[in-house]
């Protein structure tokens, strides 16, 4: 998976560059463009993402003469391209003549051509023009030098509730279940008098009165991943018709809920995520780690490639802030410290017309003589000089469990709460660890083939789903000496969205030692919870949203409920279980007191994973015998540099001293590292 990056940075060095939609300008413009691109650094950029109709204005007609044209620009100018089949926006056309392409909603409402996205994943028209105009585009350039990656479509998501939908969802489902006695017993449809007694029955879970059956939606959600992946499948298929190397990819967008990216990677060559924090959000900088992470986490450890971001503002919030070149720095350099061995950008030059008007560019609408251009260059020119950090590991001993069918399934209807969101609670969780200075892996527990014996703790904050090989997995993990923390309501339900039967966690309450009966809504502002084991602190915490109510079954209680409707349950314990332990957190602990924080330091002090975090919004991340330090702050800070050092591999430790990359600068371990407001500082071992 990671080679097919590989591929493009042994040659070009970490990747800078972005989406180019010369389309939208006259051609005069074009040898502005490469020219600018050249001075900022450019060297790869993602053409005719959205260019369908450019290329085919009536079906079957073709006109790739602009295309030619500003391939073989780029050529000259030494720009690689990564180019797309451009299938995510179908012409009117399409539309036209096939309405039935377009997509439908659940209530039923079928969504008009003239944005982008429109199509039905399961539409025959649909796909054969998609495959016809991918046909033609890679036939033409397979062999054109320019050429080094291939995305197909674009941020796959759109999902579709018609009758041809539903006919596809059958046929899925036939293949998952085989009998209707079968698929009747996995959504429970005894409830609510949903039998089936013909395939033909089955719908997708469309508006309907009440509550739908959630066995069902969580079906449909696989489905609907399934269905979009097929799609990248037959694009896959049609380059690789063409052109047996060069690595295809499409852009996943992190923590999004329409594809399940866990089951998509291994058709992907190049882990490529678009990502976009916002400026305005206190939690900006923890939050795009966590993305950075996960993505880490889908190359199996390796590097993978950020597709897309926005040089300054977005235009799709309700309030677009802007960001200082030096923040983007910042933002850029946290993700190639991340394992990340590209920086591109949506877009290279700001559309004057259309929905993305007021979108940043590299290039401002303004134009070069501009701070976000200017800014632009200057990252070109560093990450030039920080090529050596090209395919390093990034140094983490910690994983953070996630997968997309608890995520799903706990975000259904008809909880004991709408109150507890996973992602929050991730989200939480990984800022606690983030501000410990953690750097973690986002790993799904419901695959097999993720290794986990390779970590020295594990957390599940948002669990909900467990089955019996996942539970068989952590059992293994545990026993074998790993160290496990188990979150809030977790091992509550199996894939198919049925409760386990039993003290919960079934599967998981022997390891962990603690075991609940009632799922408990706590009130507004919380319970308080008061340590039991004083070693851990003395300040009481406060648990929120939701508790169980729990006893211990074997487990060292090391706090409980104070107060409320689980006065004198467990809420913090830890057990030894073979040659590992597990600790488990029973709610929401992130309120006032910051019992979060003090469980997983206990943990991660248990475990032996080192922190880092000295400075508040500082950031140290150890890739490779690099440490690259990041000031998240607006204010100027200074890193002790013999305490990072403890915190990095012992290549590291036993080196003489470290070198800034781009100053020259020695360093040895007795100095102290300054950094400035937004300041990145990398230091090379040697
Ligand atoms: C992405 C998309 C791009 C562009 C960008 C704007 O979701 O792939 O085409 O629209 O958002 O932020
Ligand atoms: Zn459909």
């Amino acid at each position: 998976m990671t080679s097919g990056l590989a591929r493009l940075t042994d040659e070009l060095g970490i990747l800078y560059g972005g989406d180019y939609n010369p389309e939208q300008w006259d051609p005069s413009v074009w040898r502005e463009d490469v020219a600018l691109m050249r001075e900022a650094g450019v060297n790869l950029v993602t053409v005719g993402v959205f260019s369908w109709s450019h290329l085919e204005p009536r079906p079957g007609e073709y006109r790739f003469d602009w295309m030619d044209q500003v391939l073989d620009l780029l050529l000259d100018a030494g720009i690689a391209v990564d180019l797309a089949t451009p299938v995510a926006s179908p012409p009117p056309w399409l539309g036209h003549l096939h309405p039935e392409s377009l997509p439908t909603m659940a209530d039923g409402t079928v969504l008009s051509y003239g944005s982008r996205n429109q199509f039905c994943p399961s539409s025959d028209a649909y796909r054969a023009a998609a495959v016809g105009i991918a046909e033609q585009v890679v036939a033409r350039y397979a062999s054109h030098p320019a050429v080094r990656m291939w995305h197909a479509g674009n941020e796959y998501g759109q999902v579709c509730f018609c009758d041809r939908c539903a006919e596809r969802f059958r046929d899925w489902l036939r293949a998952r279940y085989g009998t209707l006695d079968a698929l009747n017993a996995a959504w429970a449809t005894v409830v609510w008098s949903q039998e089936y007694g013909d395939w033909a029955e089955i719908l997708p879970p469309r508006v309907a009165p009440y509550h739908r059956n959630p066995s069902q939606e969580l079906d449909f959600r696989r489905f609907g991943s399934d269905l979009l992946l097929d799609l990248y499948r037959e694009q896959r298929a049609v380059v690789r018709r063409h052109d047996p190397a060069r690595p295809v990819t499409t852009n996943l967008m992190g923590f999004f809920g329409g594809i399940d990216p866990h089951h998509w990677r291994a058709d992907l060559d190049v882990i490529a995520d678009d990502a976009y924090p916002d400026p305005a959000s206190p939690d900006a900088a923890a939050d795009a780690a966590l993305v950075n992470h996960l993505a880490r986490g889908l190359a199996d450890g390796g590097p993978w490639l950020r597709m897309e971001q926005a040089a300054s503002a977005v235009s799709w919030r309700e309030h677009n802030l802007t960001k200082s070149p030096a923040r983007l720095r910042t933002e850029v350099l946290q993700a190639l410290a991340h394992g990340c061995d590209g920086a591109l950008f949506f877009q290279w030059r700001q559309a004057r017309s259309g929905p993305e008007r007021f979108h940043s560019a590299m290039l401002p609408v303004a134009g070069a003589d501009t701070a976000v251009h200017e800014g632009v260059r200057r990252l070109g020119a560093e990450l030039r000089a920080l090529r050596g950090l090209v395919g390093a590991p990034v140094h983490r001993r910690v994983a953070l469990l996630w997968d997309w069918t608890s995520w799903w399934a706990a975000t259904q209807v008809a909880l004991p709460t709408a109150r507890l969101d996973p992602l929050a609670t991730l989200q939480a969780w990984h800022r606690e660890l983030w501000r410990l200075g953690v750097v973690v892996d986002v790993v799904p527990a419901d695959r097999d083939n993720v290794a986990l014996d390779g970590y020295d703790l594990l957390l599940a904050p948002a669990q909900y789903v467990l089955d019996d090989d996942a539970a068989a997995r952590l059992d293994a993990y545990v026993a074998g000496g790993g160290h496990l923390v188990w979150g809030p309501f977790g091992g509550v339900a199996d894939g198919s969205s049925h409760l386990h039967v039993g003290r919960s966690p079934a599967l998981l309450r022997h390891v962990l030692g603690v075991s609940a009966e009632e799922w408990v809504p706590l009130p507004d502002g919380g319970s308080s919870v008061v340590w039991t084991d004083t070693g851990l602190g003395d300040r009481p915490g406060t648990a929120t949203v939701l508790g169980e109510r729990t006893r211990s079954d074997g487990a060292a209680v090391l706090a409980t409920y104070d107060d409320g409707p689980l006065a004198g349950c467990v809420t913090v314990a830890h057990h030894a279980y073979g040659a590992g332990r597990a600790w488990y957190v029973g709610a929401d602990l992130t309120g006032p007191g910051g019992a979060l924080t003090t469980v997983l330091r206990a943990a991660l002090d248990g475990a032996g994973v080192p922190l880092g975090g000295q400075v508040p919004g500082v950031e140290t991340v150890w890739r490779g015998a690099t440490l690259v330090a990041v000031n998240h702050t607006g204010h100027p800070a200074t890193l002790d540099l013999p305490a990072a050092l403890a915190a990095g591999p012992d290549v590291v430790r036993a080196a003489a001293g470290l070198t800034d990359a781009l100053t020259g600068s020695r360093y040895r371990p007795a100095d102290t590292l300054p950094l400035a407001p937004h300041d990145v500082v990398v230091l090379g071992a040697g």
